[in-house]
């Protein structure tokens, strides 16, 4: 599983708790985050590059892009690259999007890169044509997150006024369409009120993920206790510090790649 950093601890989360006993490879290119601003094939670039060393190193049965930005741009050439199933999050999430909405007038926010790919919008034609869905990029969300700050004054602020667009299409549901924006979820909802649901694609991904190992048999379940590796290609200290906090107590370490 890979992200540009934090973000797809969102969806580790939930695929630890759903499937408890598998083994898991997470990879966060901190060094490159964030993928957002950056051009498409740049990010294809980077993706392809930690494929190759996820399979190269790990033999994965599967690899999870626990990252919008990199599946919006980057998700069918990575499926070309390997020959094991790989699983990302637009779909799982839109999915959710649309069973909670009632209204019909859904909001998706996600980085630059995700907003402009159009890659929400075609699939948001494809799977329920005529649902009124807004999409907004939040730069500066990803940042912040990075740097731990969930909370503050400054976000409450930046959010105020990137969301306005959202307040404006009178939504009844929002995606966090980059999975980072979960750790903003308290900020976020502040700002669109309670009547606004607020859908992550962390589990509806997770649940993905086990669909796609049952249909090829390949769950794993009991045995010796699964091994769980997180790696960093910034910093491995404030990797595991945050990351910590972020996911929870089975990140224990963190080991340190270089590109
Ligand atoms: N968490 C990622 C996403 O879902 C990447 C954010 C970034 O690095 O800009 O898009």
């Amino acid at each position: 599983m890979f992200d540009s950093g934090f973000g797809g601890l969102t969806v580790a989360r939930a695929v630890i708790d759903l499937l408890p006993d598998e083994n898991l490879v997470y990879f966060g290119d901190t060094d490159r985050y964030p993928y957002g601003p950056r051009s498409h094939a740049e990010v294809t670039a980077f993706a392809r590059e930690i494929v190759d060393w996820l399979v190269a190193t790990h033999d994965p049965k599967m690899i999870v892009v626990a990252c919008n930005t990199a599946s919006a741009v980057a998700l069918a050439e990575l499926e070309t690259l390997v020959d094991v199933p790989v699983i990302g999050v637009l779909e799982p999430g839109l999915r959710s999007l649309l069973q909670v909405t009632i209204t019909g007038r859904v909001g998706m926010i996600g980085t630059v890169g995700t907003v402009a790919s159009g890659a929400y919008q075609q699939l948001s034609e494809r799977l329920a044509p005529g649902t009124a869905l807004t999409c907004a990029a939040c730069p500066g969300f990803v940042e912040f997150v990075e740097r731990g700050e969930t909370e503050s004054e400054q976000v409450h602020v930046l959010a105020e006024r990137l969301l306005a667009p959202m307040q404006e299409a009178k939504i009844d549901a929002l995606l966090l369409g980059c999975t980072h924006y979960p750790f903003l979820a308290r900020t976020i909802s502040d700002v669109m009120g309670r009547d606004v649901v607020l859908v992550s694609s962390a589990d509806e991904t997770a649940f993905e993920v086990q669909r796609a190992l049952a249909e090829s048999g390949s769950v794993r379940v009991g045995g010796t206790p699964p091994v769980r590796r997180f790696v960093s290609s910034g910093d491995i200290d404030s990797f595991a510090r945050l990351g910590r906090r972020f996911l929870g107590p089975e990140l224990d370490r963190v080991e340190a790649h270089q590109w």
